[in-house]
């Protein structure tokens, strides 16, 4: 097969496009390292987020400010060699962006020269134009993300539904059509009322991915170590479990050590 035709599989951002024009529902999760992406890719997910939650989940930090863009490009370029076919969407982490557009500028090339990504995904609206604007200037396609801005979660103080509030809902549309305007290919919507989130939705072109926004949007996103199970402690209501891999893992680590301390492991059959 030739590498032209290889590459007509990828999933662009134009098929992301022609599928909210069909109405055809868009999936998305995170992942870290080269083997949950490989078996994510292989299992046909649409696009795969390279999330700055790699902060909480794999650094074990308490928020996803400490990430560094070094660490992320790592992150992203792990998530790259995976992936065959889906869409690689990179966050450009807290303090590489927000300050000045041409320092938003410089993090997103480093992340798509020196990873492979291809695109980054950037948090707020106005407040950050002029960056999605530089950004987006360079050809780097941009995804936005609107509601429960984690990298302000000190200015929110809480991790609670955003735009409950009619100014906070209008201010939110406003930048949803401001971002689409910029030229952003997709957003996320996290945590806000189902209703707004649809409004959204319908008010827009490009496809609304949805974390906690309900099903009247064009897509969804979860992370991936909440979905699989592994994170007891965080149960949102949004958040629907697919496996239980924290106990089955659990069990597992649990029979291996009481098979080496028993002997009972390595058998002769396991051994040379
Ligand atoms: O970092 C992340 O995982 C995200 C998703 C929650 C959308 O931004």
């Amino acid at each position: 097969m030739s590498s032209v035709s290889q590459a007509a599989k990828r999933i662009t951002t134009h098929t992301l496009l022609k599928m909210k024009q069909k109405g055809e529902k868009i999936s998305m999760l995170t992942a870290y390292d080269f083997t949950m992406a490989t078996i994510l890719d292989a299992a046909g997910i649409e696009m795969i987020l390279v999330g700055d939650s790699a902060s909480n989940v794999m650094a074990g930090h308490e928020t996803t400010l400490p990430i560094t863009l070094d660490q992320m490009i790592y992150h992203a370029q792990s998530v790259i060699r995976a992936a065959s076919r889906s869409l690689v969407v990179v966050d450009i982490p807290f303090g590489s962006y927000q300050g000045d557009s041409y320092n938003a500028l410089d993090s997103a090339v480093r992340i798509m020269k020196e990873s492979g990504a291809h695109a980054i995904k950037v948090e707020g609206g106005k407040n950050v134009e002029k960056s999605i604007k530089r950004i987006l200037s360079a050809g780097i396609p941009v995804m936005g993300h609107l509601g429960l801005t984690p990298q302000s979660i000190y200015k929110f103080g809480t991790y609670k539904v955003r735009a409950k509030e009619e100014e906070e809902a209008e201010q939110l549309l406003q930048d949803a059509l401001l971002l689409q305007e910029l030229g952003c290919f997709a957003l996320v919507l996290e945590k806000i009322p189902h209703q707004l989130a649809a409004k959204v939705t319908a008010a827009l072109d490009i496809p609304t991915i949805g974390i906690g926004a309900g099903g009247g949007v064009d897509g969804q996103v979860l992370v991936i170590h909440d979905m699989l199970g592994m994170n007891k402690e965080f149960s949102p209501r949004f958040l629907r479990r697919y496996a239980d891999l924290s106990t089955i893992m659990t069990d597992a680590f649990k029979n291996y050590i009481a098979d080496v301390k028993s002997g009972d492991f390595p058998s002769d059959k396991e051994q040379y």
